[in-house]
């Protein structure tokens, strides 16, 4: 959906409530040059006790993780980016809704290197449904192995999340579904599997679950961290530093995306073969009922990971 056809109005930016419309930079923006930002995504649930943000501090974490390597001072702490988040989301009236800090180099000079740019930080929220279509969480979504292969973290740090190498998920998304396919499958520079362009993957065999180690190329995903512990909790045998082959994907008996926007998705297909059954698997229902109930608070289980909007 477009933000014009959203009741939004409000923007954090560098410490200022402004109007959607003001939330503006220069065009010679070094961030937009170079991709030299940082940022999050991050879900806030509507729950019995009113919006709920999933893993808050976790994703401010990563935040100030990913702004290690560029050596970007982000100037506002956590505290005050979590007031500023909680107030956008009560003014807006929001009950559910995605959250999308970025920090970025502004506007000073235009050298590769930041030099005096000062770091910008801003954020918004919005309303935002199931990222893959509503069909894909029950259903599961067709993928295919994209032609193009994920950055090794040698080239480009992979466990942090900036903004440049996120060209890197638009052309292998935009490959799959060019192709006719709901999303991709990135391959890491050794030709294993890494992730999806905004997701990290499962692999079920024989009633055991896999998914790439970190040493894979991939970003530390707070949804596939979450998804490890409740299938921990649930007594699969979790091996989280898998190295996955490509062949293996296809005599997988369960395939699932997980991440902010994804949640926990299933995947039926991958290059047009089956994949079980075809449809969701029983291990992927479970995990995905598993953390439904946990978001959307119909268990009490793990409230340390909530922030509830209207109780601070
Ligand atoms: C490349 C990539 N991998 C994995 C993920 C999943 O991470 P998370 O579960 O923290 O959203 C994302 C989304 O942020 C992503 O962009």
């Amino acid at each position: 959906m477009a933000f014009a056809d959203m009741d939004v109005d409000t923007i954090w930016m560098d410490g200022e409530f402004v109007d959607w419309e003001d939330a503006q930079v220069h065009v010679l923006t070094h961030g937009l040059h170079y991709g030299t930002g940082v940022f999050e995504g991050v879900r806030c649930y509507d729950t019995e006790r009113g919006p709920a943000i999933f893993r808050w501090e976790e994703h401010l974490d990563r935040l100030f993780d990913s702004a290690k390597p560029y050596d970007m001072e982000i100037d506002h702490d956590h505290e005050e980016l979590t007031e500023a988040t909680l107030e956008l989301i009560r003014r807006q009236d929001l009950e559910s809704c995605y959250i999308r800090p970025l920090a970025f180099y502004g506007y000073n000079s235009l050298g590769v290197s930041p030099g005096d740019c000062p770091t910008r930080t801003m954020i918004a929220c919005w309303p935002w449904g199931a990222y893959l279509g509503e069909d894909a969480i029950e259903n599961g979504v067709d993928v295919m192995v994209s032609s193009w292969r994920k950055h090794a973290s040698s080239q480009i740090p992979t466990n942090a999340k900036a903004t440049g190498p996120y060209l890197n998920s638009m052309l292998a998304g935009e490959e799959a579904r060019g192709n006719g396919y709901v999303e991709a499958i990135v391959l890491n520079k050794e030709g294993n599997v890494a992730e999806g362009p905004g997701e990290n993957i499962f692999l079920v065999k024989d009633g055991e679950i896999y998914t790439p180690g970190l040493a894979e190329s991939i970003l530390d995903g707070i949804t596939r961290k979450t998804a490890i512990t409740l299938a921990e909790e649930r007594g699969y045998e979790v091996h989280d530093e898998a190295t996955i082959s490509r062949g293996e994907l296809y005599t997988a008996d369960e395939l699932f995306f997980t991440g902010t926007a994804a949640e926990v998705t299933p995947i039926r297909s991958v290059d047009d073969n089956e994949i079980g059954n075809g449809s969701r698997g029983p291990v992927t229902e479970e995990l995905q009922k598993a953390f439904f109930d946990l978001v959307e608070r119909r268990t009490d289980d793990h409230d340390e990971w909530f922030t509830y909007v209207n109780e601070q």
